[in-house]
Formats: structure tokens, sequence, C-alpha cells
């Protein structure tokens, strides 16, 4: 087992999350010893920018935990034991195209869902790779990488393709948001609630929620049917997702469950069960992209530019379920709590009727030794077809990646539910091509020279 107190890298240490996670690992420092924090980032500008705000963090609550700000891997990473990921490959700029592109198509733009996340995961599995390949080299040999980088069911399934081995978890925060809201509606601590839930990376569904061994699934139906999965007031517990648009989202909850309520969906389906009501509610020239950065990004860099004026660190970033969970998980990886989580990982019949190699996301106890998955049983058709169409379109867009194939590459995107046509898919994939052309120069490559030119 690993020996506190840790040296835990983060990569993608310029993220507007950083801070925010910083904090949730102080304010565990008992249960999670740390004796450095590293932060690794490609775009070092950004990374020093944060920098001060993520020092100030720490100074708050340790004198003694070193702090180093590092573009080197070498740096980063050696001697780690723990290694949280959380980058953006193409940054807000490529997440507006990714958003942009197939709204000009009339498809869902979204970050993770649909053509955008796709085109996100075309971006993000090899740097996702090359990152496990540093920090198997320079790395304790035990460390685990807890990784956030999204699309996380893409990336889990390229990693599990190239780098079966490796010691990564990948997480989700949005599991954990839900039960924080359902939590709140229904007056106890999201703590409390034991989930059952299956599917993929932001395409599942929660069957059970278990409160002191009584389901409290049939009372939150009844409270959905009104207010969708927000409390009456929609006063939000916490403010990463209390945006209007992920008010908006929260509220979708209910027209899912009117029609389908034996389950409650991940609020990520509502792309794909109700694409068109999304698209026409979607501006096709400010998108959630220029949200952020007009919002949690500017906040965050006009608080580091007002700490550096007058040594006053105003509030500025969030602290909540997303840095919690994280820590949360890291603490039963490095102490074998064996905690019972919603996480990411290889199906080995978790889910008795989908493939047991698909990268899935259901309760586990998590040990040192990895996630051991609880058994889901078999899901009905319904879902299960759905799944099944959703988890062919992510693995065919990693065989894609590996491959060079345009062909598989346009298969996934046409295979998306939220995709129409297949000249839908053919237009929105040449679009994506021509903005990757940056990201993508060995695909573009064989692409150009195989299929693509045939
Ligand atoms: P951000 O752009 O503010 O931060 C990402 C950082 O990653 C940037 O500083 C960027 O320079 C860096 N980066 C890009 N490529 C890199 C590479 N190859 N090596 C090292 N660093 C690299 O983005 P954000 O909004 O703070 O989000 C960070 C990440 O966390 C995104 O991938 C986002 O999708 C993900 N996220 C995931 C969840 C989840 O539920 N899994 C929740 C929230 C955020
Ligand atoms: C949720 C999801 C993440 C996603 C994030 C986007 O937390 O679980 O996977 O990255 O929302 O939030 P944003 O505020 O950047 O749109
Ligand atoms: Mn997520």
């Amino acid at each position: 087992m690993l020996k506190p107190p840790f040296i835990l890298a983060i990569a993608g240490g310029g993220s507007t999350y950083t801070p925010g996670i910083v904090k949730s690992l102080m304010v565990r420092l008992n249960d999670f010893p740390l004796a450095e924090i590293r932060l690794y980032d490609i775009d070092s500008a950004r990374q020093e920018t944060i920098a001060p705000v993520v020092e100030k963090v720490i100074r708050d609550h340790s004198q003694t935990i070193k702090f180093t700000t590092t573009g080197d891997p070498e740096v980063a990473f050696s001697g780690a034991h723990v290694v949280f990921a959380q980058m953006r490959v193409g940054q807000y700029k490529m997440r507006e195209q990714d958003e942009k592109i197939p709204l000009r198509h009339g498809v869902v733009g979204q970050e993770t869902c649909g053509p955008g996340g796709l085109a996100y995961g075309l971006r993000t599995i090899l740097p996702m790779v090359e990152l496990i390949d540093m920090v198997e080299r320079y790395a304790d040999s035990k460390a685990w990488i807890v990784n956030y980088s999204n699309p996380a069911a893409i990336v889990a399934e390229g990693v599990r393709r190239l780098r079966p081995t490796a010691r990564v978890l990948n997480i989700c925060d949005m599991p954990v948001a839900a039960m924080r809201n359902m939590g709140a509606i229904l007056g106890v601590d999201r703590h409390k609630l034991e989930v059952d839930y299956f599917g993929l990376n932001h395409f599942g569904w929660f069957t059970r929620v278990l409160v002191d061994g009584e389901d409290q699934l049939p009372a939150l139906r009844r409270h959905i049917a009104k207010f969708g999965l927000l409390t009456e007031d929609a006063a939000q517990t916490d403010p990463q997702h209390s945006d209007p648009s992920w008010v908006k989202t929260w509220r979708n909850i209910k027209p899912i469950m009117d029609n389908f309520p034996d389950y409650l969906p991940n609020p990520y389906l509502q792309y794909y069960l109700m694409p068109n009501e999304i698209v026409e509610h979607q501006n096709p020239d400010y998108t959630r992209a220029n949200e952020v950065m007009d919002g949690r990004e500017k906040k965050l860099f006009a608080a580091a530019e007002e700490y550096k004026r007058t040594g006053i660190l105003p509030d500025a970033f969030h602290v909540g379920v997303h840095g919690a969970f994280i820590v949360d998980v890291a603490c039963s990886l490095a102490f074998d709590l064996r905690q019972r989580h919603l996480v990411i990982v290889e199906n080995k019949g978790a889910i008795a009727n989908l493939p047991y190699d698909a990268m899935v996301e259901v309760p586990a106890y998590i040990t040192a030794a990895g996630p051991e998955p609880v058994r889901m049983g078999a899901v009905p058709l319904f879902h299960q077809t759905l799944l099944m169409q959703q988890l062919a379109s992510e693995q065919l867009l990693v065989e894609a990646t590996l491959e060079g194939s345009y062909e598989k590459a346009l298969q996934a995107f046409t295979l998306n539910r939220t995709v129409p046509t297949m000249q839908h898919a053919k237009a929105i994939l040449d679009d994506m091509i021509e903005a990757n052309r940056d990201y993508w120069p060995a695909l573009q490559k064989a692409w150009v020279n195989g299929e693509a030119a045939s």
C-alpha cells in the first residue's frame, strides 16, 4: 500500500477546477496527508496565472506542504504517489468548435455528447496515453491516476485498448452531483444515500436510492414529476451546477421521467432523448463554452489578478462535490477503504447483458488494487439497446483513432443517436476534421492517403 504523506501531481494544473480540488484536499489533510502538490500543464502561462491562487489555498492550511509548478514531466511525476488528471485537450477554444460545428448542422452541440464529444475524444485518447506512459516511467510503481479528463467514456475505452493494465481510474462527478440534489430533496446528506446505477459515462440510470435501507426512488419520482431534480425553491446546494443552463438540465429530468418513470436518468440523457428541443434552445453563436469563458474562467483569472495586486484573494472558485469526490476516491484507493462509489470500470459481467469488456459506469468498491464492480444484473431491452448503440458509437470512434480510419469515424458519428442521418454525420465530421487540423495530423494523413481519398 502507498505510504503517506503523499506526493500528488495534478495534470492539467491550469484547470479552472484546480483551486477547488486543492481546497478539498486541504480540508481533508487528516484523511489524506500530503507532502507535496505538483501542478503539471503544457500551457505554462495559464498554469502560472492560477498557481498563486493555489499556493494561497495551500498556505492557508499548511506551511509545510511543498508546492511545485512545472511543464517537465520528470519533475512533475518523479516519485509521485497519486496523479489527478483533468486535461482539456484543445482548451475552451476547441470546446467552442465541438459545440458550434454540430449546431451549424442542426445537431446537438455538447462538450461530451454527440459529435462534439466524439471530436473531443479523438483529440484526447493519445495525450492521455502519453500521460500514462510518463507516469509509469517516473512515478511510484503503485501510483494511481484518478482521471476526470473528458470525454471520460471514450478516454476509458481508449486506455483499455492501448494500456489495459495501467493503474487508471476514470471518474465523473455527474452521478454524485445528482445524488447531492437527491439528498437536498429528501432532506438527508448525500453520503447517506446508497444507490444502484447502470450505464456508460454520461449515459445511465439510477435504479434504486436507499436511505437507511429504504428505497426513496418512489418519493423522488413524485417530487421530480413536479420540480425536476431540484428542490422546490430550486436553491442549489452546490454552485458548480447552478448556472441557468444547468437549472434547465436538472428540470429536464421531469419530461424524461414523465415518459419513462422506472429509473432516474443521468441528466446527460437529455441530449439523446430530446435532442430537437435542446437544439431549439441552444444559441449557435453563444454556447456553454462561451458561458464558461465569460463566467468561471474570467472570474478565476480576475481573482488571480486582484490577489496579485492586493494580496487579498476574493471568493472566486467552487468548492463542492467535484473536489470532494476525487478526494474520496483517492482516499479509498490509497488506504484500501473499499468505499462504494460510482466509477467507470470494465464491465466483467456487472451489467449482465452488455459486453464483458465494455467500459461501464456502475457502483464499485474502491480498493488499493482498484475498483471491484458491483453486479447490477441484466437491464431491460430498452436501456440495453440505447446503451449498445452508444457503446458502438464510442468504440468505433476509438478504433477510428487507432487505425486512422475515416470510415470508422463516419460510422461512429452516424451511429450516435444525436445525429439524424449519414449525410449530417459526414458534413459534421468533415467540418470537424478541418477545425481539428492541429490535433489530428496523423489521422488526417491516413484519411487523406487512405479511405478518405477513395
Ligand atoms: P481548462 O481548460 O480550464 O483546464 C484544462 C487544462 O488542461 C488547461 O490548463 C490545459 O492547458 C491543460 N492541458 C491540455 N492538454 C494537456 C496535456 N496534454 N497535458 C497537460 N495539460 C494539458 O478546463 P476545465 O473546464 O477546468 O476542465 C478540465 C477537465 O476536466 C476537462 O477535461 C473537463 O472536461 C474535465 N471535467 C470532467 C468532469 C467529469 O465529470 N469527468 C467534471 C468536470 C470537468
Ligand atoms: C459535469 C460533468 C462533467 C462536465 C461538466 C461541464 O460536471 O460531469 O463531465 O465536464 O459538467 O461543466 P461546465 O460547467 O464546464 O459546462
Ligand atoms: Mn462527467
